[in-house]
């Protein structure tokens, strides 16, 4: 059963093989990537808000990915539907450095779409035949605030040390979650110290999720609308840290892209997590978690 599953996996990934020789080998390389995947920490994946439930081929690659017991934890993100809602309600939209700067009339919505969101990605998983479990970021991590941005939390603070040790504790659950079979989907937003709700960016929640696992997830991958990196017009297929880092502080990349290179780079430098920006069509998740670097934006 799983063999024919993987062989159809790689028809997926791969196309039609040129010999049978080449399809044995793809197939073993294959069935090794599921042993190597379900005996570490899985996968990571965030489900970026610009998809905006455009999602192409991901539900079915996640799917496949359940089905052969491969740990998984998605987190999604929500900026277009959250910027619908607030202009309807005639609430101002502002960002600084990709961020949302949130206010505490925002929050209210902000968590209330977000997680609605997180409910309907639920019950879409749970209709594709996925075990799937709902968290909301606030009952799981702490962050810092950054008060320059209003109610919005950060990892990245002053109390960083402090503040990852207490998520490691925290994230223990969603860690059994995955391992046990469910597919976690985590809402983002987290409490501070004091169990004051901020908002957080899903791409530094997802990264300190990859962070805290006990074995960092050998892949983490952010989808999103633009299928990966955009330097000098066109989609790179690797960048290095340093490289990603330094077009974000010289503003060639920017948006929402500066705060996911900034998640990527502080995961890029994990030994054994291979991270990268893809997009949602033909796959891109099956080929990021068995051909890494085939499709998207690779971070080295
Ligand atoms: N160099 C770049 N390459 C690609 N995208 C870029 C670049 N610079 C800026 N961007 C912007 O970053 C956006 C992606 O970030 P955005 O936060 O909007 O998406 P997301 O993270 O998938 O969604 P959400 O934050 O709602 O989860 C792109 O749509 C694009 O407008
Ligand atoms: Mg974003």
């Amino acid at each position: 059963m799983e063999a024919q599953r993987i062989t159809e996996v790689v028809g997926k990934i791969h196309g039609r093989p040129s010999s049978i020789v080449t399809e044995l080998r793809r197939v073993s390389e294959a069935t090794e990537t599921v042993g190597r995947l379900k005996k570490r920490g899985g996968v990571v994946v965030k489900i970026g808000g610009s998809l905006n439930g455009k999602t192409g081929t991901l539900l079915e690659d996640l799917h496949d990915l359940h089905e052969f017991g491969i740990p998984i934890t998605v987190i999604h993100g929500g900026g277009k539907k959250i910027d619908e809602r607030l202009s309807e309600l005639k609430i101002p939209v502002e960002f600084r450095g990709g961020l949302r700067v949130t206010t505490p009339e925002s929050i209210k919505v902000v968590q209330e779409v977000l997680k609605q969101l997180g409910e309907d990605i639920v019950t879409k998983l749970r209709s594709n035949g996925i075990v799937a479990v709902h968290v909301l970021g606030r009952k799981a991590f702490v962050a810092e605030q950054k008060p320059e941005l209003g109610l919005v939390g950060t990892f990245s603070g002053e109390d960083t040390f402090r503040i990852m040790e207490i998520n490691r504790k925290g994230c223990g659950i969603l860690r059994c979650m995955a391992l046990s079979g469910r597919v976690v989907v985590v809402t983002p937003s987290a409490r501070d110290m004091k169990g004051k709700v901020l908002n957080v960016n899903a791409d530094e929640i997802a990264e300190v999720i990859a962070k805290v696992t006990l074995t960092p997830p050998p892949v983490a991958v952010f989808v999103t609308e633009t299928k990966g990196v955009f330097v000098g017009g066109k989609v790179v297929d690797e960048i290095s840290r340093s490289e990603a880092l330094g077009l974000v502080s010289r503003g060639e990349i920017n948006g929402g892209m500066a705060p996911k290179i900034k998640a990527a780079a502080g995961l890029a430098g994990i030994p054994g997590v291979k991270t990268g920006i893809i997009g949602c069509e033909d796959h891109e998740l099956l080929k990021a978690v068995f051909r890494p670097g085939s499709s998207g934006t690779w971070i080295s």
